[in-house]
C-alpha cells in the first residue's frame, strides 16, 4: 500500500499570490490517496475560495474561528488529527506570528495547537523575504524543528525575477512525503543514485539511446532524501525536476557519467545504479551532419566503460546495480550480481504490462547474495525505492558492524 494512503494533511493556505498552487498540491495528496483538511486565513480567501478546495477534495474547510456550526476546540481537535501541517504559501505574516507564538485568527491558532511535523513553503515579495525580522523568523523556525521548502528563485509577482516564488506543488508533495517516511537511517550518510539513459552522440544532431525515463532513479534519490541521506543524483538527460533536498549532477554521455560516479564515490555509504547505461556508443562522432547516400549503412560502435565493474578504488561501502532483463531475469540478474561484485540487485522486465518504460509503477525482485530475494508486488516507484533503500540500510548496518567486530 502507497505510504500516502489515508495519511491526514492539514493544509494551511495563507494570503499569497501562490494560493492558486494550494488548489494543485491539494489534488496531489487526494490523488495519492491523502485525506485534507484545509485552513485558510481570510486573506487566502482573496485569492481562492473555500469552494475551490471542497471541489478538488478537501474533506473540510476551515475558515472562521467562530463558526457558529462547529465542534468545540477545532483547532485542538484537527491538530490531534494530522499527521503533517503542510503551509502554502507561508507568507512573512504567518512566519511572523508563527515564530513569536501569535494566535490571532484560525490557520496560527492551528499552527501553534500542532505539534507534530509542520512543513512551510514560503512565498513573498523579495524585499519582504530579505527583511532581517523575517530571515530571523524563519532561521528561528528552523532551529526548532520547523521544515522548509524553498523559496525557488524565479518570477515574481512584482515582475522581477528574484528569491520569493513558492515551491512548485510536486515539490511541496514529494517533501512532505519525505518527512513523512520518519526515516533518519542514513542520516548525515553520502548516497549516489545514478538515474536515466545516457546518450552516445553520432553528428551534431543525432545520437544513440534508450527509452529510460529516469523515474525509478529519481525515486530513489528522493526515498534516500526521506531517509536523511546526503543525496547526489547523477542524471543522463530526461524531463523529471529533480526531488526536493538532492544535489543533481548532469551528464550526457556513459563516459561522463563514468568520469562523474569516480569523482563522487570517495566517502560514499551507498550506490545505487539504476541509470540504464548505453553499452557502445559510435566510434567516432562526425563532426558534420552525416549524408544519405545509399539504402544502408554501416555504424561502427565502441564499447563503453563499464561504470560498476570500474569502481576499485574509493568504492562505496554498499553498492546497489539494477538489471533490466526480458527474459530469464532471475537467472541473468544473479549472474550481473556476481559479475559485477555487487552487493544487491533490482531486477525488473520493462515488458511485462503495467510497468512498462516511463510508467509510475514497478514491479522488482531484490536479489542478494547467499538465496536473498525479496520479490515487491507491482507499486509505486517511490515505493518500490523506499523498499529498495531498506534493504540498502540493512546491509550497510550488517557491514559495518562486521568492519567494527
Ligand atoms: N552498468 C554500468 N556500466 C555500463 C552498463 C551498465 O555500470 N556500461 C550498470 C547499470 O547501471 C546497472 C547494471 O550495470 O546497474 C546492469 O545494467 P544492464 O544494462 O542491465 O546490464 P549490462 O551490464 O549492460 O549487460 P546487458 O546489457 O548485456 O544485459
Amino acid at each position: 500500500m502507497s505510504l500516502m494512503n489515508d495519511k491526514n494533511i492539514l493544509l494551511g493556505v495563507s494570503g499569497g499570490v501562490g494560493a492558486f498552487k494550494a488548489c494543485e498540491l491539494l489534488r496531489l495528496f487526494v490523488k495519492a490517496g491523502s485525506n485534507v483538511r484545509v485552513i485558510m486565513t481570510e486573506a487566502a480567501t482573496k485569492f481562492v475560495t473555500p469552494l475551490s478546495f471542497q471541489s478538488l477534495g478537501a474533506e473540510q474547510v476551515s475558515v472562521d474561528m467562530f463558526a457558529e456550526k462547529r465542534e468545540s476546540l477545532e483547532h485542538v481537535a484537527w491538530s490531534d488529527w494530522g499527521d503533517i501541517l503542510v503551509i502554502a504559501p507561508a507568507t512573512g505574516n504567518i512566519i511572523g506570528k508563527m515564530a513569536a507564538g501569535i494566535a490571532d485568527e484560525i490557520l496560527s491558532t492551528q499552527a501553534i495547537a500542532f505539534d507534530g511535523i509542520t512543513l512551510l513553503a514560503p512565498a513573498m515579495n523579495v524585499k519582504m523575504y530579505n527583511n532581517k525580522t523575517v530571515q530571523k523568523n524563519i532561521k528561528y523556525l528552523e532551529s526548532v524543528g520547523v521544515n522548509l521548502v524553498g523559496p525557488e528563485t524565479g518570477y515574481l509577482a512584482s515582475m522581477i525575477t528574484a528569491p520569493g516564488r513558492m515551491s512548485e506543488p510536486e515539490i511541496i508533495f514529494k517533501r512532505a512525503r519525505q518527512l513523512l517516511l520518519k526515516r533518519s537511517s542514513l542520516k548525515g550518510r553520502k548516497v549516489i543514485v545514478t538515474a536515466g539513459p545516457t546518450v552516445e552522440p553520432l553528428d551534431p544532431v543525432r545520437y544513440l539511446s534508450n527509452f529510460s525515463s529516469g523515474k525509478m532513479g529519481y525515486a530513489l534519490a528522493d526515498a534516500a532524501a526521506g531517509f536523511g541521506a546526503n543525496v547526489t543524483l547523477i542524471s543522463g538527460p530526461v524531463h523529471l525536476e529533480p526531488p526536493p533536498g538532492v544535489r543533481i549532477i548532469d551528464v550526457k554521455s556513459a563516459e561522463e557519467m563514468h568520469r562523474a560516479v569516480v569523482k563522487e564515490c570517495p566517502r560514499t555509504a551507498l550506490l545505487i545504479m539504476a541509470a540504464a547505461v548505453a553499452d557502445y556508443r559510435p566510434s567516432a562522432f562526425h563532426k558534420q551532419k552525416i549524408k544519405r547516400h545509399s539504402d544502408s549503412m554501416r555504424l561502427n560502435l565502441r564499447a563503453n566503460p563499464d561504470i560498476l565493474k570500474s569502481l576499485k578504488r574509493n568504492r562505496p561501502k554498499v553498492v546497489v546495480g539494477f538489471a533490466l532483463e526480458t527474459r530469464d531475469v532471475e537467472a541473468r540478474a544473479i549472474e550481473k550480481l556476481k559479475d559485477k561484485g555487487l552487493d544487491l540487485i533490482v531486477a525488473n522486465n520493462p515488458t511485462e504490462k503495467g510497468v512498462e518504460f516511463g510508467s509510475d509503477f514497478n514491479k522488482v525482485t531484490i536479489y542478494g547474495r547467499k538465496g536473498l530475494a525479496v520479490p515487491l508486488e507491482r507499486a509505486e516507484k517511490f515505493d518500490i525505492a523506499v523498499a529498495v533503500i531498506e534493504e540498502s540500510v540493512k546491509f550497510l548496518k550488517k557491514r559495518g558492524s562486521k568492519r567494527k567486530k
